[in-house]
Parts: C-alpha cells; structure tokens; sequence
C-alpha cells in the first residue's frame, strides 16, 4: 500500500523583527498588552518588494537540502497562501519557475490559516492516489501587506514567513491520517473583502476580525479536530509527542491543549517570536521543534490548522 512521509523540512523569516515595543510608536498599545493577551513578543516583516514565493523559495531550499533531495526530484508543489504574489499566475507556479522545475503540477490552496493542512491533506492525497511522488508542501505569507496599520485590535497580532516540507511516497505510513472541514457560515468573522475590478482595488483590502468570535471557535474546532484525528487512529491524549496547533494565540493554544489534557511541555510554541504568520505557522513550528531535536523519529505529531472561511482540520503524522 501506498503512503506518504515528510522527508524534511525548512522555513525561512524576512529579516526585519517589529517588536511589541516598535509598535507602541505606531499605534496606541503596550508590550504588556499584547503579551497578556497573545504571548506575541516579536515578528518578522517582509522588505518591500519581498514576496510570498521568494519566502517560500528560501523554505523550500531548506526543505530540499534537508531531505536530500534536489528541485527536479519535485513533481508537485502545493503552496498554501492567502497572500499570493499577483491574482495569478499561482504563486506556486512562480515558486516552480524560481527552482527551475518544469514538470509536475503546482498550485495554490486557499484556507487561510488552515492553508499548510489544506495543502498537506491533498499532497497526501496525490501520493497515496498514484498521481505524485515527492511534493514540496509550502504555507507562505506577507501578511503585514493586507493588515490596516491604523487598527491595533488587528495590526499587533500577524507576521511574515514561509515553512515548508518535502512529502514522499512510502511502504509505511508518515502520515497516518487528515481530516478537513470548513463552514462558510462563519466567513464574516475573519475576512479580508476587498478585490480587484475594473482596474481598481474594490471594498476595504485590510483584515477584518471579530476576535472574541474566533477565539470561542477556535478552541471548540482544534479540539473537536484533535478528538477527531486520535479516535480514527485507535490513539489517545497520551499517545502524542508533540501538539502543533497554528500559532495564532498563545491563549487559544493554552486552552485547548488544557481541554485536551495535553501538557504544556508538549505543546510547540513559536507565536511568541512568529505572531500569526496564517498557513506558515505550522511548517514554521514544525521545523524549529525538528531542527531543535524536540520531533525524533518514531514520534507522534499532531497538527491543528484553523482560520478563515472558517476552515479547519488535522494531520496525524508519526516521525
Ligand atoms: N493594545 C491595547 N489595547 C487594545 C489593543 C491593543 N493592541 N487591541 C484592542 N485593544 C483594546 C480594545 O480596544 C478594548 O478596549 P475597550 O475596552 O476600551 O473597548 C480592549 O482592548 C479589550 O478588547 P477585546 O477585544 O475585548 O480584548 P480581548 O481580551 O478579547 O483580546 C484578542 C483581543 C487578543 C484579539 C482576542 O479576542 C483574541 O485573541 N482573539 C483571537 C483572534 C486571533 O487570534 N485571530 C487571529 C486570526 S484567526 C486565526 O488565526 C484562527
């Protein structure tokens, strides 16, 4: 039978770090305020004219070199973004041509910061059906270009970077499962609406957020989806080495590992110096607990998307 393994990993951040105390000059907040309410102490800021698939190459380089693996070893990339370079073409379809690939298919997934589960989800699925072999899964973001930096319930909360992985086809199992859901009567709670037509930016393209909405769904889909993931594998809580959920909250991460029973220790947290960074969250969590040493093989990883839309689901994935 058919299965898939993640063979490596990377990441990369823009150099520029705001910190909380840089964005008490630009709008009226405190260092402790948002610590108290987000655990975010720091982010990373796209240069201008840094975009999605340049992040993303440098996570994708990574990827490939710890797989040991070379771009035209890739024969689909699936790039998970809600903050693409250009309408289109797709910005994994400019990330190919950046790493000299031009064979396989690539494209974008679109679920916001569910985007890296998304996106792994179906790679697995293209290589358990026959369609691929290797894939090079990517969740990139320059999110600091649709924030409104007038509004600091919103501004203080997201970065920039790019996490990747190098998926492969297996004898044995790497991912063990991945269960998606999405509930679009939730799409107003967490959106950007503006769009382009007629030659013109239409509607408000800044993020828009009902915080106190999305932090209750939140907490109750993560751990409906950790319940979900474990019973389909015969597992429970104590079974897992390691709990990713998408950094958004250290708050939303907290309480649901506590709903869970999972301890603290156990738990990866990376939205203290990440912030939000939407769908590279996880695969930037992911590869600082694998380059760290904490995520060995044979180990048990849980990871949890959940954003816009509203989308979310897991991965299920023994090391
Ligand atoms: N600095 C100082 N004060 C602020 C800031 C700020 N950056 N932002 C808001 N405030 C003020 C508000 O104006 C309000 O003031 P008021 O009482 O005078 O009106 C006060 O703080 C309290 O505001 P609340 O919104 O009630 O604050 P709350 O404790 O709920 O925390 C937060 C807000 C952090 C956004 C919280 O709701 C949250 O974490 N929600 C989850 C949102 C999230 O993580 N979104 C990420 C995208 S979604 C995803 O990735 C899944």
């Amino acid at each position: 039978m058919r299965h898939s393994r993640i063979l490596g990993t990377g990441s990369h951040l823009p150099d520029k770090v705001l910190t909380n105390r840089d964005l008490e000059s630009i709008v009226d907040t405190t260092d402790e305020w948002i610590v108290s309410r987000t655990g975010i102490r720091e982010r990373h800021i796209a240069a201008d004219g840094e975009t999605t698939s340049e992040l993303a190459l440098h996570a994708a380089r990574h990827a490939l070199a710890a797989a040991g693996l070379k771009p035209g070893d890739i024969d689909l990339i699936v790039l998970a973004t809600s903050t693409p370079d250009m309408v289109f073409p797709s910005s994994a379809c400019l990330l190919q041509k950046k790493l000299g690939i031009r064979h396989g298919a690539a494209f974008d997934v679109q679920a916001v910061c569910s985007g890296f589960v998304y996106a792994l989800a179906t790679a697995d699925q293209f290589i358990r059906g026959g369609m691929s072999r290797r894939a090079l899964v990517v969740g990139a973001e320059v999110f600091s270009r649709i924030l409104d930096w007038k509004d600091r319930g919103t501004c203080v909360l997201f970065g920039d970077g790019a996490g990747a992985v190098v998926l492969g086809e297996s004898g044995t199992p790497g991912i063990l499962s991945s269960h998606l859901h999405s509930d679009g009567a939730y799409a107003d709670i967490l959106s950007t609406p503006g769009h382009v037509g007629g030659g013109k930016v239409l509607g408000d393209p800044t993020l828009k957020m009902d915080g106190g909405a999305v932090f209750k769904l939140a907490v109750r889909v993560l751990e409906e989806a950790a319940r979900e993931a474990l019973d389909a594998n015969g597992l429970t809580v104590a079974d897992l080495d390691w709990f990713i959920a998408h950094q958004a909250n250290v708050r939303i991460i907290s309480h649901t590992a506590k709903k869970l029973g999972v301890p603290p220790e156990k738990c990866v947290v990376t939205v203290d110096r990440h912030a939000n960074t939407s769908a590279a969250s996880i695969p930037l969590a992911l590869d600082v607990a694998v380059r760290d040493g904490r995520i060995r093989p044979g180990h048990l990883v849980l990871m949890e998307g959940v954003g816009g839309g509203f989308t979310w689901g897991s991965v299920l994935a023994r090391w």
